[in-house]
């Protein structure tokens, strides 16, 4: 589902992070670590397309980034991608289950086809009937919660967190982190979680370490 070769990304004269490889087949999950500032949300934003890399490739869904425009990405993104941001990107002005909806809406599903999925979604994350309130209305737990609705709702193959449990308590992010895993197993996705935690990391079926030299085996 996911295949990173060489890839190297640098800021100003800066040198991010280079030779960052990974593999990562339908189904399987796994936890990237690493210090503060080393460039995980970085390597997020470039498997999704949202940055581009300095050298290396990426494939999604056996498409190579690097041969798509912004709208080819956009198009690959909405089709495959859910992304969980470290700052939830829950929009404001918009109902919680519009937030929701909206990946299906940008798929071309009508509103009154993707207002039922979005319900039912939300009650799967344990904010049924919220979806007629509003973004303000909601603690941090709960927009979180809400980000990860709106990220699995169109089943993408390939599900991007940037520390989705970062704001929440223990006993929530285990919920929070036992929702994913529901979501991912049922949909047969392939999942990148980034994540300070080592309770999140067990959650997947290989730890990494972000280096500014690669991705290494991290040893607990
Ligand atoms: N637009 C930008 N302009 C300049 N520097 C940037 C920009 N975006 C990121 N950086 C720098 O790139 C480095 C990597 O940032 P990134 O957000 O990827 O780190 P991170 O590993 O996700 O950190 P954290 O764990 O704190 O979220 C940081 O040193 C950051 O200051
Ligand atoms: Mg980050």
């Amino acid at each position: 589902m996911l295949v990173v070769n060489g890839l190297a990304r640098r800021i100003g004269s800066r040198l991010i992070f280079q030779n960052v490889g990974l593999e990562l087949p339908a189904g399987a999950c796994v936890a990237i670590m690493g210090e503060s500032g080393v460039g995980k949300s970085t390597l997020l934003n470039c498997i999704a397309g949202l940055d581009r890399p300095d050298a290396g490739h990426v494939t999604v869904a056996g498409v190579g980034l690097a041969d798509l425009n912004d709208e080819g990405l956009s198009r690959l993104r909405r089709t495959h991608v859910g992304f969980i941001f470290q700052a939830f990107h829950i929009l404001p002005h918009l109902t919680i289950g519009q937030n929701v909806a909206l990946p299906l809406w940008l798929l071309g599903e009508s509103e009154s086809a993707a207002g039922p999925r979005a319900a039912a979604m939300l009650e799967a994350v344990g904010l049924a009937g919220r979806e007629g309130g509003w973004p303000r209305e909601l603690s941090g737990g709960e927009l979180q919660r809400v980000a990860i609705a709106r990220a699995l709702i169109h089943e993408p193959g390939l599900l991007l967190a940037d520390e989705p449990t970062g704001n929440l308590g223990p006993e929530h992010a285990g919920r929070v982190l036992a929702l994913l895993r529901a979501g991912i197993e049922q949909s047969g996705a392939a999942a990148v979680l980034v994540t300070h935690s080592r309770e999140a990391a067990r959650w997947a079926d290989r730890v990494l370490r972000l280096t500014p030299d690669g991705l290494i085996p991290e040893v607990a």
